[in-house]
């Protein structure tokens, strides 16, 4: 085992729409009649230009997913490609509101997504979770109510509960009753916080909605203190180094502070987030990291093992996958 693809990954934050390739949202596209030239050039690519922008084509790719067996497809298509990639556990942001504004209802589109995901796995053994998202610039009441849904509609297979979307918009505090309402019910907890704010939205987000992961969290290191913090409490991570180049967080990748914030001891997962509008993929970010600041293979099998100790799993599959892991270290 010597290149990164042979290292055993597990992956913490990707939105699954934001995971659709283009060629998928063009066949559904043309299937259901709608109209996504605004967002995918001549060439097959994601057209967007900031955050603002690709939030809106995010929320038109995501239109062309109509039926249990369109969002069958796209978690399926998207458990292969991890696994293919040396993958063996992933967790997808799901978000009722767009299936909703697709005109699906919640346990259809999780029932679809849940088909992908057992497809994948009879094949190549990757194991899924999905965490439900609340966007946040759809307000309190919003996010209440996914909270709500997914409460009401148990799926084995939807683990978590999560807070996305635009960051500059509402305070943490109007979240809290939902992160309470899904912390109550069992499920793990996860919100956005330190990608398009400062080091106080981590505060806020810690404080109000009780995390223990963070969605980037990476603008902590413009708070030494708060490093401290997080890596006293043991908070984990979702690092998308990927992302947050794409969308000009930071210039360059050897700008990015990922390699810092691990040497401070705070606990760093990697991740691809919406991986074809940024033009990554999971490996590539463990590949692109690896190589940017000299990390060995036990650095990487590292990151792998701190993404399978934080996930939203049981501890049956937690223990098969640290078995997993091990063995491929011990050359198995
Ligand atoms: N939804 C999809 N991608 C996102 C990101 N990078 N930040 C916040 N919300 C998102
Ligand atoms: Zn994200």
């Amino acid at each position: 085992m010597n290149e990164t693809v042979g290292v055993p990954k597990a992956e913490l934050h990707c939105h699954i729409e934001g995971a659709a390739p283009p060629r998928l949202v063009l066949q559904f596209a043309d299937q259901h009649g709608v109209d996504v030239s605004e967002i995918i050039d001549g060439n097959g690519q994601y057209v967007w230009s900031d955050f603002t922008t690709f939030l809106k084509a995010y929320d038109v790719a995501s239109s062309v997913f109509k039926t249990p067996a369109d969002y069958s497809l796209l978690s399926e298509t998207y458990f292969r490609m991890l696994a293919a990639e040396g993958a063996i556990y992933g967790e997808i942001f799901i978000s009722p509101d767009h299936a909703q504004a697709a005109g699906l209802s919640y346990r259809s589109y999780v029932e679809g997504l849940a088909a992908g995901i057992e497809r994948a796995k009879t094949d190549t053994a990757i194991e899924g979770r999905m965490i439900a998202i609340g966007v946040r610039h759809f307000g309190a009441a919003s996010v209440e109510r996914v909270a709500k849904e997914v409460i009401g509609n148990p799926h084995p297979l939807v683990t978590g509960f999560g807070l996305a979307g635009d960051e500059r918009s509402g305070h943490p505090a109007n979240f809290a009753k939902a992160f309470r309402m899904a912390e109550e019910a069992g499920l793990g907890t996860t919100a956005h916080a330190g990608e398009f704010g400062g080091p106080e939205s981590i505060t806020a987000a810690l404080e109000f909605l009780r995390v223990k992961r963070l969605g980037h969290g990476v603008r902590a290191i413009e708070d030494k203190d708060l490093v401290k913090r997080l890596a006293d409490e043991k908070i984990v991570l979702e690092v998308c180094p990927g992302s947050n180049t794409a969308l000009g967080v930071y210039t360059v990748l050897r700008f990015h502070p990922v390699n810092i914030l691990r040497r401070e001891g705070v606990k760093i997962t990697l991740n691809s987030d919406d991986p074809p509008f940024f033009g990554t993929t999971l490996g590539k970010e463990y590949s692109s990291v690896a190589e940017t600041f000299s990390w060995t293979l036990d650095d990487q099998l590292d990151v792998t093992r701190t993404a399978i100790d934080a996930a939203f799993c049981d501890e049956t599959t937690r223990n098969r996958l640290l078995v997993r892991l091990d063995s491929a270290k011990n050359g198995g």
